[in-house]
Parts: structure tokens; C-alpha cells; sequence
């Protein structure tokens, strides 16, 4: 039976993804800064990566490590875990797989947290860890969270025509079990949902679906943030896609 560690365990992806695991058979190990109790086929972990607490024990006896601990947009702190942390997680892996999920566009788009990833990314190459990198595109949640933070405002701010192609976490965890079962890539791969739409079209389905109203403000974004975002940095060619649309999303949430 293969043994699994899931770092970020507790996030939006990982929540799925270890049961996703525990459903198909792995022996699962998941990680958080806070002590959980085990159950279900999974048995949680403390661990924190920008000082290697619980890391060592973490590690020992598992096969194939899922990196997805992060903190975006958090100034020093999103680096000490993304680049810091990813180091500590490398140096603890040996020759065991580690999976490491990054994001579709993070070497095109001018985004400081990107930068962090692309960072991480480089030092997995570097480390001879045999590795599998998997860019994804945007979570439903992710957006949807947005949107919701949006709603503090009276007025919702978009660029509407910036293409975005949302992939949900389900399929995602899919996809990390099938690169699993594959063994380590040694390269990178993208996975992103099955449509693209349209910025401004995702937040009227959005509004729409939870019976929402108030006025939205169309913009630019400007500079190079706007026009790698609209050059579609954040879409993908790649094949096969997620299944699940964000229609489907937003019915089922
Ligand atoms: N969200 C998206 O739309 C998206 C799209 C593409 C790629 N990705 C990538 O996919 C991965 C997972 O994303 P997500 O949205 O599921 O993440 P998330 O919800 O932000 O969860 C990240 C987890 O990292 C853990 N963490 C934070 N600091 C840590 C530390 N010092 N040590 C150990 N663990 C720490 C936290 O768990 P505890 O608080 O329990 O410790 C948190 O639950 C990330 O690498 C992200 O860049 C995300």
C-alpha cells in the first residue's frame, strides 16, 4: 500500500485530496500546524514548515509526499514557507516522490506570490528529489471566496474580459492521484478546468446563483499585471481538463 504525506492537509485542495486518498486505498498522512485528531483513514501530523517542527517524523515510512502547504499573500511570511519551507521539505524527502502543486502562468504573471512559486519550483529542480510539478489553474472555491470578500463592498470591481479557467479541487485530487500511481514526471504538467470564461461572465453566474445584487464596476487592469491577465497567462492548453464547470460548481455549493 502505497503511504502518502499531504502537506496543507487542512486547505481547500488538501481537505479533499486526503479523502479522495483514504477512499482509494492510500495510507494517509496529513499535516497541520495544529493537532487534529486521526480518523477516517488519515492520520494527522504537526508540522510547520518555516521551522521543521514534526517534519522528520512526518517523512519517515511514506512513499510520496503532496506539498501544498502555502501562505499567499503574506510578505516574509508566504516566502519562509514557500521557499524556505519547500527547502526543509526537500532536504527531509531523500528519494521518496514529492509532488509539489504550483500555478498555471506563475513564470508569465507579475505577481509577487507567483514569483514564490516559480522560486520553489527552481529549487525542486535543483534538489534531485525525483519530483512531479503540477500547475494548476484557479480553484472554484478560490474564486468564489473572492467574490464573497467582494461583497464587503457595495461595488464589485472586475476586468471583465480577463479569460480565467477554473478547475474544482475534486478534479484536481484526481489528477494528483493518477500522478501518484505515475511516479515521479521529473518535469512540469498542467491541469486546468474544463472552460474558459470570460472574468466578468463568472461573476455574474456567480451573483446570479447566490441572489445577489449590486452594482458591478468594469475596469482595466493596468500595466503588465493587466496584460499578461489578458493575454490569458492563466489558462492552459493542456489536456485532459477537469470535468466539473463552475455552473456545476455553484449548483452543488
Ligand atoms: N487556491 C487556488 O486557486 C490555487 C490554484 C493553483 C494552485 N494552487 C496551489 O495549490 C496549493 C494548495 O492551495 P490551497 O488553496 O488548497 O491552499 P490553502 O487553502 O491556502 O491551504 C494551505 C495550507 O498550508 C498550510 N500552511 C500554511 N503555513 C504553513 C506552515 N508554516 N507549515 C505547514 N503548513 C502550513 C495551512 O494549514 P494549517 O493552517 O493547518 O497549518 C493551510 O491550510 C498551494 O500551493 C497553492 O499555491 C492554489
Amino acid at each position: 500500500m502505497t503511504r502518502v504525506l499531504v502537506t496543507g492537509a487542512s486547505g481547500r485542495l488538501g481537505r479533499v485530496l486526503i479523502d479522495v486518498l483514504a477512499r482509494e486505498g492510500f495510507e494517509v498522512r496529513a499535516a497541520s500546524r495544529t493537532a487534529r485528531p486521526s480518523e477516517g483513514g488519515v492520520r494527522w501530523v504537526v508540522v510547520d514548515l518555516t521551522t521543521g517542527q514534526g517534519l522528520a517524523a512526518a517523512v519517515d515510512g511514506v512513499d510520496t509526499i503532496v506539498h501544498l502547504a502555502s501562505a499567499p499573500y503574506r510578505g516574509r511570511y508566504t516566502d519562509r514557507v514557500e521557499q524556505g519551507g519547500t527547502a526543509r521539505l526537500l532536504r527531509a524527502a531523500g528519494e521518496r516522490h514529492v509532488i509539489y502543486v504550483s500555478i498555471v502562468g506563475a513564470d508569465r504573471v507579475p505577481l509577487g506570490y507567483y514569483g514564490s512559486k516559480i522560486k520553489a519550483e527552481r529549487l525542486i529542480k535543483a534538489s534531485g528529489v525525483p519530483y512531479t510539478i503540477v500547475r494548476a489553474t484557479q480553484f472554484h472555491e478560490f474564486v468564489a471566496q473572492g467574490f464573497t470578500l467582494m461583497t464587503r463592498f457595495r461595488v464589485r470591481v472586475i476586468d471583465p474580459g480577463l479569460p480565467v479557467q477554473p478547475v474544482d479541487v475534486r478534479d484536481v485530487a484526481v489528477e494528483l492521484v493518477s500522478r501518484i500511481r505515475g511516479g515521479p514526471l521529473g518535469g512540469i504538467t498542467e491541469y486546468g478546468g474544463p472552460e474558459v470564461i470570460g472574468a466578468g461572465e463568472l461573476l455574474e453566474t456567480w451573483l446570479r446563483a447566490r441572489g445577489r445584487s449590486g452594482r458591478v464596476l468594469r475596469i482595466r487592469i493596468p500595466g503588465r499585471l493587466g496584460r499578461a491577465f489578458r493575454a490569458g497567462h492563466l489558462t492552459t492548453r493542456a489536456r485532459p481538463t477537469g470535468k466539473i464547470t463552475w455552473r456545476e460548481y455553484l449548483t452543488g455549493h
